[in-house]
């Protein structure tokens, strides 16, 4: 369980001291998958940062399991928007570089486990190419192998699919959500897409405008619904988030 109290982040320079976040509180439970949403500028960013660890500077509490939040202590995988592949390694290189980080060895179990999800996401036969030989929803796939070979307590990603084109988009939503039910894992993603956070949260968090604080917590019915967006409780759920959002973020 991931709790998050009364949590504020301010960024302080010379000049200046920017209120950028909170307070904000929540509390994640086990398996649960969250969406963020939130106008440009809230904070979202920076939630996202005190939870992977790279802000340890901030008011309030942040705890996995009751320990404080701490990336040595915890396995946090993290897809940024760029999908952070180092272009210098192989695709099996990339895979594998989280768990290196970890110290984690690679035994026959953990070969199994690496080719298991290369092969569910369909790049086991790019293992020896380097990132700029592939295509942006290669890219994004290898991200999202090496995420999950990690089996992180807490995975986050900030605006994962928003460099990818409307068809790969829907194609790697729909292979990470099965990857998500495959292996449970605790999920934290921002997103600008009212669609995206539908489809893909069981939970989305609304953020007003900077600094941002939670305006609503929407428990989606239309989560893991198939064909959702054919359903009349789809068209109603938009409408209400885009009302929020007008009221809220201007
Ligand atoms: N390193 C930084 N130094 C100063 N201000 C920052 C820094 N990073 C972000 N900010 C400011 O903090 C606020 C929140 O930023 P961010 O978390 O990136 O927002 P979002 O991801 O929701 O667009 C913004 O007003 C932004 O300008
Ligand atoms: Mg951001």
């Amino acid at each position: 369980m991931i709790q998050v109290n009364d949590l504020c982040v301010t960024y302080k320079s010379k000049q200046e001291t920017i209120q950028a976040l909170g307070p904000v509180s929540l509390t994640i439970k086990q398996g649960d998958i969250y969406a963020i949403i939130g106008p440009s500028g809230c904070g979202k960013s920076t939630l996202l940062n005190v939870l992977s660890g790279l802000i340890q500077n901030y008011d309030g509490t942040a705890t996995i399991n009751n320990v404080k939040l701490n990336p040595k202590a915890h396995k946090i995988g993290l897809i940024p928007q760029n999908f952070g592949l180092l272009p210098w390694q192989t695709v099996y290189q990339n895979c594998v570089l989280a768990i290196k980080i970890k110290g984690i060895k690679i035994d026959d179990n953990m070969e199994k486990r690496i080719t298991y999800i290369m092969k569910k996401l369909n790049i086991e036969h790019l293992k020896n190419r380097y990132p700029k030989e592939l295509s942006g929803g290669q890219q994004q796939r290898v991200a999202i192998a090496r995420a999950f070979i990690l089996n992180p307590d807490l995975l986050l990603m900030d605006e994962p699919f928003s460099a990818l084109d409307a068809l790969t988009r829907e194609e790697a939503q729909a292979l990470f959500l099965d990857m998500l039910h495959t292996y449970e894992t605790t999920t934290v993603f921002v997103t600008h897409n009212i669609d995206e956070a539908i489809y893909m949260g069981k939970k989305i968090i609304m953020l007003s405008k900077n600094p941002g604080v939670i305006v609503e917590i929407i428990d989606n019915p239309l989560f893991n619904v198939p064909n959702m967006r054919e359903t009349e409780a789809y068209g109603k759920l938009c409408t209400h988030i885009r009302h929020v959002i007008k009221k809220g973020w201007v």
